[in-house]
């Protein structure tokens, strides 16, 4: 043999190797979306070099070059949101002002509303107010006798009406009562939920935990335990909880190593599922329906008017066959996490929604009757967290409050409600309700000639801008002036309960386009033919390059 030969050999045999492991390694980066949000370590790198600057009070009103006329309409327009906000709002102001200086997550809140240059000036001009003191109907009234009609959807676990989750909690709290808060044994109450679960998801068995987050924890984990597989894939912009596996970018200092973020409704994802041999699971937020591949769409990143979304059923469907079929070819772990839109789009959630079966299904929010609540649903050989053959080999999943007993209670009011005539009722033609609502408001914002625009996933909304501006997140604040409670993401989310009336609906519409015409009037939508979204954020980037350090 000569050394030609072996050198040769020894080339063709690294190649053998490397080559397999390379043409993965290049499929894996063709499925990640090409924006910072599909790059999780790019952005968290990124992000860390943000440098902080703020604009101060001319800037703040003239940062789009808007003529001297206009700049004076906005700031008389904000002098009359601040004084109206004081003297309204007095009294929940004064309390959120004074619990905000020991209540860490209302200074992250109130700091996060709008984008970041125009946060110190605008919080010393307007603040928001965190305190209310009632529910009822579709309302929520604050401290100084406000009454808001409420778009925040408590997060989204509101999704019958204030009245329905009180009902649930008392009526709860009376079964569990004799009981109390014990724990360990359970209520027997658990047995009912366990056997309506079962019948909801379509699956085998039940575990209940105290979030969101415990539960998807808890899928993961269950998934990477029987598949005995290291990786999660989740999809580009979808919300999990703020686990770190989950949440791989910024707003989390672990980096999590086994975790793929994938583009959502893309054969190249596919792929990546067909070929790899380390996924363990595979979670879908069916959420991102209404915007794939984008991030939860909160006014703190409304630089420009660049949001969009729209739903489509049928391609949603459609992918999420295609990831049934390759997960089912696979052996990989498809699970749905409807912490969000459990019994929202349907009492089978978005399984029945969809038509598409999971391997695993996590619930959460309202499902806890207005109490805190987690729960998978499972496949039986996935459920299980121990093995006879290994003694040893276990998925430990044990919390203190699981299955607390006042939990499960409201829960089984809850589950006992779903299917009273009156809870099917809302049911029946709820797509259509709230696709012709939000049509309604569209054509109202079209009719008076305001930029503003709305997309739904059936009652959960999001407002995008339809001309290029710098000011859109104002709107969130004439909103609240005309009495529309917004949660702190801003026009980002609207989220209706399904027991908003024509009439309570109709008075939303009004207010809505009278909030939007006020902002029109004070010239915050001022623009001119130099005012594109790409100006806009080359503008910012110039700013950013500026304030570099
Ligand atoms: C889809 C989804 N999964 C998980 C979670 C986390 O739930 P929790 O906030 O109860 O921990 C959320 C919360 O918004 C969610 O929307």
């Amino acid at each position: 043999m000569n050394e030609t030969f072996v050198l040769s050999a020894v080339v063709v045999a690294m190649l053998a190797v490397t080559l397999p492991w390379a043409k993965r390694r290049l499929e894996l980066s063709l499925a990640k979306h090409p924006s910072l949000t599909g790059h999780s370590r790019m952005a968290k790198r990124v992000a860390s070099m943000l440098p902080g600057y703020a604009y101060d009070a001319t800037r703040f009103f003239n940062s789009d070059h808007a003529p001297v006329a206009v700049v004076a309409r906005r700031r008389a327009g904000l002098a009359r949101l601040t004084s109206l906000y004081a003297e309204r709002y007095a009294r929940s102001l004064a309390l959120t002002t004074q619990a905000a200086e020991g209540l860490s997550d209302l200074q992250f809140t109130g700091a996060y509303r709008v984008p970041f240059q125009y946060s110190p000036y605008l919080r010393q001009q307007l603040r928001v107010a965190s305190f209310v003191r009632e529910s009822a109907g579709v309302t929520i009234t604050d401290l100084d006798g406000n009454v808001f009609y409420d778009l925040t959807g408590s997060y989204g676990v509101n999704v019958f009406g204030q009245d329905f989750y009180k009902q649930c909690i008392a009526e709860g709290s009376a079964r569990a009562q004799a009981l109390g808060p014990l724990l360990g044994s359970y209520h027997p109450c658990v047995v009912d939920n366990i056997a309506r679960l079962r019948e909801i998801s379509g699956l085998d068995e039940v575990s209940f935990h105290m979030s969101g987050t415990e539960a998807v924890m808890q899928a993961v984990r269950l998934a990477r335990y029987h598949t005995k597989r290291t990786h999660l894939v989740r999809f580009c912009g979808a919300y999990h909880g703020w686990w770190s596996d989950v949440q791989p970018g910024p707003g989390n200092p672990d980096t999590p190593h086994a975790t793929y973020t994938l583009k959502e409704m893309d054969g190249d994802s596919l792929r990546v599922l067909r070929t790899r041999r380390d996924i363990a699971c595979v979670l879908v937020n069916p959420l991102q329906a209404l915007h794939p591949n984008k991030g939860a769409p909160g006014d703190t990143s409304l630089v420009d008017s660049a949001r969009r979304a729209a739903f489509d059923r049928v391609a949603y469907t459609a992918w999420l066959h295609q990831l049934r079929e390759v997960c089912t070819q696979r052996g990989i772990v498809l699970i749905f996490d409807e912490v969000f839109l459990g019994f929202r789009l349907a009492p089978g959630g978005a399984q029945e929604y969809f038509g598409v079966r999971a391997d695993l299904v996590t619930y959460g929010k309202t499902l806890g009757g207005g109490l805190p609540v987690g729960v998978v649903c499972g496949r039986k050989a996935l459920m299980k967290r121990f093995r006879e053959d290994r003694p040893a080999d276990i998925c430990f999943a044990r919390g203190t409050f699981n299955a607390h007993p006042y939990v499960m209670a409201a829960m089984q009011v809850f589950l006992e409600q779903l299917d009273t005539p009156a809870v099917q009722a809302i049911y029946h033609g709820l797509d259509e309700r709230w696709n012709a609502r939000a049509a309604q408001l569209n054509r109202r914002l079209q009719e008076a000639g305001l930029p503003v625009q709305v997309a739904n996933l059936s009652s959960v909304w999001t407002v995008f801008y339809t001309q290029p501006s710098r000011y859109n997140w104002m709107l969130q604040f004439y909103l609240r002036a005309q009495g529309l409670a917004l949660s702190w993401i801003g026009t980002g989310r609207l989220i209706f309960s399904l027991n908003y009336r024509d009439a309570d609906f109709d008075e939303v519409v009004n207010r809505f386009v009278s909030a939007a015409q006020e902002m029109q009037a004070d010239g915050w939508w001022w623009h001119d033919a130099t005012l594109t979204d790409k100006a806009i954020r080359r503008g910012i980037l110039r700013e950013l390059w500026a304030h570099r350090s």
